[in-house]
């Protein structure tokens, strides 16, 4: 299927509890494929699979630094320190950015495609960006979190999330 739909705020799909991928089979790793081609056509910086209309623990993150794209199965964030507050954006949520405090250091327990354990220590925008991925997995959109929300449709968009 390639580059897929991502779908916008309000729907519904976007306020589930993604479901837990038990099954690590080449469906997944086609899933994990077509999120990160979905994701670099839109110049985002993540992607989360109920971005597409697939209510499953599954993301994808690439914040264009040495971290390369990160793909990750049922993530867990179990450890964060520190604070930042910055600038967010959504695919989902194409006209709005917001400041959203956050973490600054975490450290993100999944799996890979292959259902074998990862971890991933994150800080700084790399961290803003898996908090974001992590929380739509719970049906939270980073409006629900931001301190101020501002309307960015008349500027050049990107690092949407
Ligand atoms: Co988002």
């Amino acid at each position: 299927m390639g580059i897929r739909l991502i779908v916008k705020e309000p729907d519904p799909v976007l306020r589930e509890i993604a479901a837990e991928v038990t099954k690590f089979n080449p469906n997944l790793k086609k899933l994990l494929k077509d999120m990160a081609a979905t994701m670099y056509d839109a110049e985002g910086v993540g992607l989360a699979a109920p971005q597409i209309g697939i209510s499953k623990r599954v993301i994808v993150v690439d914040v264009g630094d040495e971290n390369g794209l990160v793909e990750m199965v049922n993530p867990v964030i179990v450890e964060q320190e520190g604070e930042q507050l910055g600038p967010e954006g959504c695919l989902s949520i194409p006209n709005l950015n917001g400041e959203v405090r956050r973490a600054d250091r975490i450290v993100v327990k999944g799996q890979n495609s292959d259902g074998e354990p990862i971890t991933v220590n994150a800080s700084g925008y790399f961290a803003r960006a898996f908090q974001h991925e992590v929380d739509h997995l719970n049906g939270i959109l980073f409006t629900d979190l931001a301190e101020s929300i501002y309307d960015i449709s008349d500027r050049p968009k990107k690092g949407g999330e």
